[in-house]
């Protein structure tokens, strides 16, 4: 069965809000495995058949437990190419952790990255929850095809 991992960090609950609503999305989708969880250990990524991070934006830049989780993964060399990466996140002004994520995912372990990233401004409204659950459902699906 294919599986995606949503993982996130959230600091005041903002991004975790939003990725329980992308894993609500995924679940739409039968017959796809979903893990939402705060921590995985950088050899069980490759499990996975796509990688969601949710990361808010602090002091311009990702948080670092999830830039160390990607560091320690390449040094580790863990495979993670031609899997589904995808990035969201809260953030209050300039927003730029979720693309950060992108470009590693991208440069970095060449999975196929969904682009552009999901940004919510602080809270997730009606349609900041709907646009999460579109990004799960949308990944689920295309693990599908
Ligand atoms: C100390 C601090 C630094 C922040 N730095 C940024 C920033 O550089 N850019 C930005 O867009 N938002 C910034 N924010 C706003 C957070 O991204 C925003 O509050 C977000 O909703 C936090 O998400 P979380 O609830 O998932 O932790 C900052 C917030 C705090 C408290």
């Amino acid at each position: 069965m294919p599986s995606i991992l949503i993982l996130y960090y959230s600091r005041t609950g903002n991004t975790e809000k939003m990725a329980q609503a992308v894993a609500a999305g995924a679940r739409t989708v039968q017959r796809v495995e979903v893990e939402l969880t705060y921590h995985v250990e950088p050899e069980n990524l490759s499990s996975f058949d796509a990688i969601l991070v949710g990361v808010p934006t602090y002091h311009h830049d990702m948080t670092v437990d999830i830039k160390s989780l990607f560091e320690e993964a390449a040094e580790k060399r863990i495979s993670l190419k031609g899997k589904i990466g995808a990035a969201f996140g809260s953030y209050g002004w300039s927003g730029e952790a979720p693309r950060l994520v992108l470009e590693i995912m991208q440069n970095k372990f060449e999975m196929r990255i969904i682009d552009p990233p999901l940004l919510v401004k602080y809270t997730l409204d009606s349609a900041g929850l709907e646009r999460c659950r579109v990004l799960g459902r949308t990944v689920a699906e295309r693990l599908m095809m």
